[in-house]
C-alpha cells in the first residue's frame, strides 16, 4: 500500500499523486485500438488494484474453505477472515455493529431483500405494506431502486409515488410534503445519480421521512466509492453498494441496516444458514446478519471488498473526492466550452458526482461511444438503467463519462478532444 500513500503529511490534494496510484492498477497500462486505455466507464465498474487481487488470491490460495460449516481448520481460517471482512466494510460506513451488515450478491439483490421482506410481513407487523400504504421513489432511481418497489406495489396493493426532476436534473421537492406523507411506509431514493450525476439532499429528505414515520433506503453505489459515507450521520434506516464499482469484484453488495429492523424483517430468501430450529412442520430463523444470508455466501468476494475498503481508505477518501472533483469540473467546463454537446444534468460541481451524461447534438450515443472506443476511451451509452430519466430529458440515451480515484487530467483531455474528433467525423462539429 505504500505507493499510494499520502507523500505529503499535511495531506494537501495538490499532492495527489495520481501516478503513483494508476500503478497500482495492471489493466490501466493496456492498450486498445493501439492507444493507451482511457478508461472513463467507472460508474458502471470500476478496476481492481493489486492489492486487492493479491488479497483474494492469497485467501483462495491459502484460506479457502466455507465458512460458518466446519470444525477443519480451513473453515475456521475462512470464517475468521470472511467475519473480519465484515467488520472492515461495516467500519469503512460507520456502522455501529458489524453485524448491522449482509453480504449480498450485487446492490440489486439488497434493495429486493428489502422489498420482498417487506411484502413478506404479516399483516397488521411493523413492515407489512398493503393497500392505502405508499412507497416513494424519485425519477431518478436506477431501476434496480425502482422496479423492486413497483414489484412490491403490484403484490401488495400500495401506491408508488416519485419525486420528480427539474429541468436541470434535480430533484424537484416542491411537493415533497404531500409525496412523503403519513401513507408513506418507505422512501427509497439514490445518493448519487448514475446517470445524472446528482447528489441528493440526504438530510432534506431522511427529515421528512422521519417526521412522518416512514422508514428510509439510501442507494450509495455511486456514493460509497468515491467518499466518506458514515450512515449513523446520514441518518437513514438501509444502506446500500456495491463491490465492483469500488475496486472489488463482481458478485459482492451489501445492505447496511439498523440491527433492530434487520432482526425484526422477515426473511427473504429460505436455505441453509439462516436458520435457528427446523423440523418438518416450519422452521425459526437466526438473527441478523445470517437471517439474510441464505446458502453459501459470497466468500473471497467478501475478503477482497474489505481489501478494497482498505486501500481507498489508505488512498484517503476526502483526498479522493477533491481529485475526482476536479477532474468533474474539467469535463464540465471542456464541454460546456463546446458548441453541439450539452450535459444532461447539473453543469455545474456542486453536489454532484463524477459521472457526467452528455449528448453531442446529431450524433446517437452509441456512435459517439463506438467512435470514442476507436480512440481507446472507454465511456457508457444507453439509458444507464435509469430509462425515466431519458424520458424525462428527451433523449434517446446519454454518453456517459464516469472518472475515479485513477484518472488523470490528461485522460479528461483525452475525451474533450475525442469529442471534437466524432463531431467532425459527423460532420456535427
Ligand atoms: N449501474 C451501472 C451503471 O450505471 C451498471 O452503469
Amino acid at each position: 500500500m505504500t505507493a499510494v500513500l499520502p507523500r505529503d503529511t499535511r495531506g494537501s490534494v495538490s499532492t495527489y499523486d495520481v501516478e503513483a496510484v494508476r500503478a497500482d492498477f495492471p489493466i490501466l497500462s493496456r492498450q486498445v485500438g493501439g492507444r493507451p486505455l482511457v478508461y472513463l466507464d467507472n460508474a458502471s465498474s470500476s478496476h481492481k488494484p493489486r492489492q486487492v487481487l493479491d488479497a483474494e488470491r492469497d485467501f483462495v490460495e491459502q484460506h479457502y474453505s466455507n465458512v460458518h460449516r466446519g470444525v477443519h481448520t480451513l473453515s475456521q481460517e475462512a470464517t475468521d477472515r470472511y467475519e473480519a471482512a465484515r467488520s472492515t466494510v461495516a467500519a469503512f460506513l460507520g456502522a455501529r455493529d458489524a453485524h448491522e451488515l449482509v453480504f449480498t450478491k450485487n446492490a440489486t439483490e439488497a434493495y429486493n431483500l428489502v422489498a420482498y421482506s417487506f411484502g413478506n410481513a404479516a399483516a397488521g407487523s411493523r413492515f407489512a405494506i398493503g393497500p392505502g400504504d405508499e412507497v416513494c421513489v424519485t425519477e431518478m432511481e436506477h431501476h434496480s431502486n425502482l422496479v423492486p418497489w413497483q414489484m412490491l406495489c403490484e403484490r401488495t396493493g400500495a401506491t408508488l409515488r416519485w419525486i420528480p426532476l427539474t429541468d436541470d436534473g434535480r430533484l424537484d421537492l416542491t411537493d415533497l410534503d404531500a409525496l412523503v406523507n403519513e401513507r408513506t411506509k418507505v422512501l427509497a431514493f439514490v445518493h448519487v445519480s448514475n446517470i445524472l450525476g446528482t447528489k441528493n439532499p440526504v438530510d432534506v429528505l431522511v427529515a421528512r421521512a422521519r417526521e412522518v414515520g416512514a422508514l428510509t433506503l439510501l442507494d450509495g453505489a455511486q456514493s460509497a466509492p468515491h467518499e466518506v459515507v458514515d450512515v449513523q450521520a446520514l441518518g437513514v434506516d438501509f444502506f446500500v453498494l456495491t463491490g465492483h464499482k469500488m475496486l472489488a469484484p463482481s458478485g459482492i453488495g451489501v445492505l447496511w441496516g439498523r440491527k433492530e429492523l434487520l432482526d425484526a424483517m422477515p426473511p427473504f430468501l429460505g436455505g441453509g444458514s439462516m436458520i435457528e430450529v427446523v423440523t418438518m412442520s416450519g422452521s425459526t430463523y437466526a438473527a441478523a446478519p445470517e437471517r439474510f444470508e441464505a446458502g453459501t455466501p459470497v466468500i473471497s468476494q467478501a475478503v477482497a471488498l474489505a481489501a478494497a475498503c482498505d486501500y481507498l481508505q489508505a488512498v484517503g477518501l476526502d483526498r479522493i473526492a477533491a481529485h475526482e472533483a476536479q477532474l468533474t469540473a474539467r469535463v464540465l467546463d471542456g464541454i460546456r466550452g463546446l458548441d453541439g454537446v450539452r450535459v444532461i444534468g447539473p453543469d455545474t460541481i456542486e453536489m454532484r458526482g463524477a459521472a457526467v451524461s452528455f449528448a453531442i447534438d446529431g450524433v446517437h450515443p452509441h456512435d459517439v461511444g463506438q467512435s470514442l472506443d476507436e480512440l481507446g476511451i472507454a465511456v457508457r451509452v444507453g439509458h444507464h438503467c435509469a430509462a425515466p430519466v431519458c424520458r424525462r430529458y428527451g433523449v434517446p440515451a446519454t454518453t456517459r463519462a464516469s472518472s475515479y480515484l485513477y484518472n488523470s487530467e490528461a485522460e479528461i483531455d483525452a475525451l474533450l478532444d475525442g469529442v471534437v474528433t466524432v463531431q467532425r467525423f459527423w460532420g456535427t462539429a
